[in-house]
């Protein structure tokens, strides 16, 4: 598949048609993904697989710590986020709620047991980073991570990266043995996309370049 075709098509895709993936086709878009640039290729990020029946035992942990500590999707922040990006965030939220409400669940129980349960994906990622490294090796993260979603794309597969999961990090390391020196950055659930769920329709849009870009001497 041509690259701006990948670009301009995927999406995140939150209901899966229940197919596996083969590990032979997760191999290829790991090793695709690894060709992602890194600060003096450290390639930072060390990746946890999961199955469909790992992903389930795992997710049962997060939902009763969710009962429990009630830490539901958000922007995370430190300080007040400004208007503009509440809004874009807003509007994301306000096209797809009707479509998760044709399925008859609320938005919010949608998002956030569905964050934890990796929307019912047969294979999930989990992406760490030695708690050595420095906040700006996230950039390396980030950018595998925008690789990664892009090649599963060109091979068929849709992902949707679940940040939730990080609040949940202590149980996470706890359920899979991963040492206290490491930091989860990101999940990632894939699997193929049910072609007939209503969320998998929704298409976020993007701000207009006058929004984020400040040309300077053109
Ligand atoms: C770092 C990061 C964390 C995210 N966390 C979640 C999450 O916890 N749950 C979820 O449903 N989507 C999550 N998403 C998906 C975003 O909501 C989605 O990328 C955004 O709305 C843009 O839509 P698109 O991916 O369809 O273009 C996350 C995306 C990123 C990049």
């Amino acid at each position: 598949m041509d690259l701006l075709e990948s670009v301009r098509q995927r999406r995140s895709v939150r209901s899966f048609d229940g197919r596996p993936i083969e590990k032979s086709t997760l191999e290829k878009i790991l090793k695709d993904a690894a060709n992602a640039p890194s600060a003096i290729n450290m390639q930072p990020w060390e990746i946890h697989l999961l199955s469909n029946d790992e992903r389930e035992r795992l997710s049962r942990k997060l939902l009763k710590s969710f009962k429990e500590r009630q830490i539901t999707c958000g922007p995370g922040a430190t300080g007040k986020i400004p208007e503009l990006f509440i809004d874009r965030a807003r509007i994301a939220a306000e096209g797809m709620t009707p479509l998760v409400e044709e399925t008859g669940v609320d938005f919010k129980t949608f998002v956030n047991t569905g964050s934890l349960k990796f929307y019912g994906a047969p294979a999930v990622m989990l992406v760490f980073i030695d708690k050595s490294f420095p906040s700006e090796r996230m950039t390396d993260i980030g950018i595998f991570l925008g690789y990664f979603v892009l090649i599963a794309h060109a091979y068929g597969i849709g992902t949707c990266p679940v940040g939730l999961v990080t609040s949940y990090e202590d149980e996470i390391k706890d359920a899979l043995n991963i040492p206290e020196s490491k930091k989860l950055v990101i999940s990632v659930a894939m699997g193929y996309a049910d072609p007939n769920s209503p969320i998998n329709r929704f298409k976020s849009e993007r701000a207009g370049l006058n929004e984020s870009v400040r040309w300077i001497g053109f």
